[in-house]
C-alpha cells in the first residue's frame, strides 16, 4: 500500500485523540509498538464511560426506577452494535459479553466440551494457537478422553494445508483456530476450515483476539459457529470480551457460570435458564464497558475497517523490510502480504528478545518481548522467545524508524 494510502487515515487528527501517546519517558516521546497486547483508548472511550457513570450508572436488568432501565438500555443496545460490527444478524442474542477472549474460550469449552467430547473425539488445533486456546482444549481433552491434533505450520509461518486436510476427519469433534496468529501475524484462511470443519459435521471455534481489531470481520461469511475476541485490544476498555455463537448452537447450550440474572425460575430443587445472551452472563455483567466498546466499535468504523487493515499492513511490510535489510535480524511469519497482519516477530541474533525489549524502553519505544502466550510455536521455531512490534491506527513510519535506531543502539552494546 502507497503512503498516499495512508495518509488517507490522517494518522495525525487519530494520534490527537489519544492523550497517553503525548506521554514522554525521560525526554523521550513514547513510542507505542506493543498493540497487540493491548491498544490505547481513545478520548471518545473514555468519555462515553465517564458520561455513563456520571449520569447513568445503575445495575442492569434488577431494578424498575428510570436509572436501571437506561443502564439496561445501554447495556443491550451494545450486544447489538457488537454483533452487528461482526456481522451477526441475530444481534444480541448471538453476542455474549465475557471478560475477555480467554474466557470466551473456557465458556465454551466448558459449556460444550466437557459435554460433547469423549474417548475417541478429536480436537483439532495449530501450532500457532495462543495458550487462551491450547491450554483449555487440552485441559477438557484430559478430563473427557478426548484427544487434540495439531495442524502443523510451514517454515514461512503458514498452515500447512494439506496437513489441515489429514487432521480435520470425522473423528474431528472440532477445529479451534487462531484467525490472526500473535506472534506470527499469519491471516489463516478461516472460511476455508470452516468449510472443512462442516464437511465432517464438526464445529468451529474462531480466536479473533488479532482479527476483530485491525480488518473487517464478518462470521457469517467465514461461517464460523463460535468467534471470540477482546475489547482491549480495539480501542475498547479492559474487562469485556466476546463470544458470538450461532443462536441454535447457544440456545442448544447449557450455562458455563451460575448466578443471579441468568435464571428463569428458580425452587429449592431446580433452575431453568434465562433467555439468551443472558443465560450466559451471571451477577453484575461489565456495563461502563460494554458502553465503553460500543464507543470503541463506532470509533472505528468511523474510520473504517479496510483503511484500518491497509494503514496497519503497509506500517508492517515497511517494517519488515527495514528489519529484513539489517541482516542480523531474524523475522518470524509469512513476508508481508495478504495474509499477513500488522505485528512483526523478530529476534536479533546476538541479543536476546528481553535485552532488546528493555534498551527499546531505555529509547522509549514499547514492545513486547517473550513467548507470547505461545510456548509450542516457539518451540517449533526453535527459540525461546521473540520480540514483537505490533501497530496500530495510530503509528507511523517514523516509528519504525524509531524502532530500527532503538536496535541498532542494542547491537552496539552488545558488540
Ligand atoms: C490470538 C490471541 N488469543 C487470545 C488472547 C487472549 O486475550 P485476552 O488476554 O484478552 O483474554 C490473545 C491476547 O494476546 C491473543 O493474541
Amino acid at each position: 500500500m502507497s503512503q498516499q494510502n495512508a495518509d488517507a487515515l490522517d494518522v495525525e487528527r487519530i494520534r490527537g485523540e489519544f492523550p497517553i501517546l503525548e506521554r514522554e519517558f525521560e525526554g523521550q516521546r513514547l513510542v507505542y509498538l506493543d498493540n497487540a497486547a493491548t491498544t490505547q483508548t481513545p478520548e471518545v472511550v473514555v468519555e462515553a464511560m465517564s458520561d455513563y457513570y456520571r449520569e447513568t450508572n445503575a445495575n442492569v436488568h434488577r431494578g424498575i426506577h428510570q436509572l436501571s432501565q437506561e443502564a439496561s438500555i445501554c447495556y443491550e443496545e451494545a450486544h447489538d452494535r457488537v454483533a452487528e460490527f461482526v456481522g451477526a444478524s441475530g444481534g444480541r442474542e448471538e453476542l455474549i459479553f465475557t471478560k475477555n477472549t480467554t474466557e470466551s474460550e473456557n465458556l465454551l469449552a466448558y459449556a460444550w466440551g466437557l459435554r460433547e467430547l469423549g474417548p475417541g473425539d478429536e480436537v483439532v488445533l495449530t501450532e500457532m494457537e495462543h495458550h487462551a486456546s491450547l491450554v483449555t482444549w487440552q485441559q477438557i481433552a484430559e478430563r473427557t478422553g478426548a484427544t487434540c491434533r495439531y495442524i502443523r505450520i510451514t517454515d514461512d509461518g503458514r498452515l500447512d494445508e494439506e496437513h489441515a486436510r489429514e487432521c480435520i476427519t470425522d473423528e474431528t469433534a472440532i477445529v479451534s483456530v487462531v484467525h490472526v496468529s500473535n506472534t506470527l501475524g499469519t491471516v489463516n484462511p478461516v472460511a476455508d476450515l470452516a468449510a472443512l470443519a462442516h464437511d465432517h459435521d464438526a464445529l468451529i471455534f474462531v480466536d479473533g483476539a488479532q482479527a476483530v481489531p485491525n480488518r473487517p470481520v464478518d462470521v457469517e461469511a467465514i461461517d464460523a459457529d463460535f468467534y471470540a475476541f477482546s475489547g482491549h485490544k480495539m480501542a475498547g476498555p479492559t474487562g469485556i470480551g466476546c463470544l458470538y455463537g450461532k443462536k441454535h448452537l447457544l440456545e442448544d447450550l447449557d450455562p458455563f457460570l451460575y448466578g443471579g440474572g441468568m435464571i428463569r425460575k428458580v425452587t429449592f430443587e431446580e433452575s431453568t435458564w434465562g433467555d439468551l445472551p443472558w443465560k450466559f452472563e451471571p451477577g453484575t455483567p461489565p456495563i461502563a464497558e460494554a458502553v465503553g466498546l460500543h464507543a470503541a466499535v463506532d470509533y472505528l468504523e468511523g474510520i473504517g475497517m479496510d483503511r484500518i487493515r491497509e494503514h496497519e499492513e503497509s506500517l508492517a511490510a515497511y517494517a519488515y523490510e527495514r528489519l529484513d535489510a539489517e541482516g542480523d535480524v531474524d523475522l518470524y511469519g509469512p513476508e508481508p502480504g495478504p495474509d499477513r497482519s500488522g505485528l512483526v516477530g523478530f529476534n536479533l541474533e546476538s541479543v536476546h528478545a528481553h535485552d532488546l525489549a528493555s534498551i527499546m524502553n531505555d529509547h522509549a519505544v514499547a514492545i513486547r518481548a517473550g513467548d507470547h502466550c505461545t510456548q509450542p510455536l516457539h518451540d517449533r521455531l526453535g527459540v525461546a522467545a521473540s520480540a514483537r512490534a505490533s501497530f496500530y491506527i495510530y503509528n507511523t513510519r517514523e516509528e519504525v524508524d524509531a524502532l530500527v535506531e532503538a536496535i541498532d543502539s542494542a547491537r552496539q552494546l552488545f558488540a
